[in-house]
């Protein structure tokens, strides 16, 4: 297939963006300007966060993350089995023990009551604790976060979020209602990736629940300088930091953010509605959450007729992926341990991710509805 005709997700930029990086480099605030501040301060605000740092990538922030929360080489870490490989990447960085958990079936993110169980059999064995747990917000839908905090409290678990595609969400009720992903551990991390909600080219933001915590991921992201010295570092730090010119583009997109929102969570309901008939299911849309519509997903039946409906997507040019593959069966991580059954299997072998950029029109969708529901309806 060439350049695809309707893409997966690609952000949706205008003049405004055109101008904003036009003026950075006019005022030659390319690394250094005043865009970088104000896109941490208008991040923060957004996620109800007291600070944030801005940084080239939501991996980078996660790896700094890690660092921060004092992830050491042998310490154990658990995250969730159905994720992008960069969370684990992230964590094997740091020489994490990594044990994957298996997803929970309606919200397809890591199963609260797998962390609980194991976290009690260990407390009653006199076994060891993870270091850390990090779940993923997978697909903008929030993780089933409150049942498992106060054992994960108890036990003294840091709580590291990787929120990367869950910017625009939040949960709805109960205890954590109002609060944004990656605002409830200790760290959260987003990125602006080119197919993220909103889009920096390439970038991320950290925030930590303490300040400290912050200042101590800002100082590491910048080479470990010491301010006010002449060259003097105190640790292997890290070049992270994001240039002033992608804050620019980034601060344009965060006035966007609410609208982007919006229009994916339509696209999103708008493919269920159309499909229910058929016996298939959009992505995850708990009660207990408000997801971002980052990425719309179907369900099918089974993995060759999720094969069948992306090779005729395909065909006319439509963009389309599968979700990825539980992280236990990627070759780098094949060996590691699994908490729980085969849930995640289930649904990387089944799930489909449609194309839902906010400026997906409704013929495009119409089009790409028509070919899915014809491979259905065919067998
Ligand atoms: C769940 C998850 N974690 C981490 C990342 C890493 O973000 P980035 O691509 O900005 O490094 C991504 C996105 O690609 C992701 O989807």
């Amino acid at each position: 297939m060439g350049d695809p005709r309707i893409r997966l997700s690609e952000p949706t930029l205008g003049e405004e963006e055109v101008e904003a990086v036009s003026r950075a480099v006019r005022d030659g605030h390319l690394v250094f300007g005043p865009d970088l501040p104000a896109f941490e301060a208008a991040m923060a605000e957004a996620v109800g966060a007291t600070g944030a740092l801005a940084v080239i990538t939501g991996t980078a922030a996660l790896h700094l993350g890690l660092l921060v929360a004092g992830v050491a080489p042998g310490d154990e870490l658990w995250v969730s089995d159905l994720t992008f490989i960069a969370s684990l990447n992230a964590a094997t960085y740091c020489g994490a023990r990594v044990t994957l958990v298996d997803s929970e079936p309606r919200s397809w993110n890591l199963d609260p009551n797998l962390v609980i169980e194991e976290l009690a059999r260990r407390a009653n064995a006199g076994e060891a604790m993870p270091k850390a747990i990090m779940p993923v917000h997978l697909l903008g839908h929030p993780a089933n976060l409150e049942p498992m905090l106060v054992a994960l409290h108890e036990h003294n678990v840091a709580i590291i979020e990787d929120a990367a595609e869950a910017l625009g969400s939040r949960w709805v009720g109960g205890a954590l209602d109002g609060t944004v992903p990656g605002t409830v551990g200790d760290i959260g991390i987003y990125s602006f990736n080119f197919n993220k909600p909103i889009s920096t080219g390439g970038g991320g933001m950290l925030v930590a629940r303490d300040e400290e915590t912050l200042a101590r991921a800002r100082h590491l992201g910048s080479q470990a300088k010491i301010p006010d010295t002449d060259y003097r570092h105190d640790a292997v730090g890290y070049n992270y930091r994001l240039s002033n010119i992608a804050a620019a583009l980034g601060m344009v997109q965060m006035q966007r953010l609410p609208h982007l929102i919006e229009r994916r969570r339509e696209i999103a309901a708008r493919y269920r509605d159309a499909l229910t008939d058929l016996g298939l299911t959009g992505g995850p849309d708990e009660p207990w959450a408000r997801r971002s519509g980052w990425l719309s997903t179907v369900r099918f039946h089974d993995g060759a007729t999720r094969n069948a409906v992306r090779q005729a997507l395909g065909e006319q040019g439509i963009e389309t992926r599968p979700i990825w593959p539980p992280m236990r069966i990627q070759a780098p991580y094949a060996q590691l341990p699994v908490l729980g059954g085969d849930v995640a299997v289930g649904i990387g072998a089944t799930v489909m991710c449609l194309p839902c950029s906010a400026h997906l029109t409704g013929a495009q969708q119409d089009e790409v509805i028509a070919i899915v529901r014809t491979v259905v309806e065919r067998g």
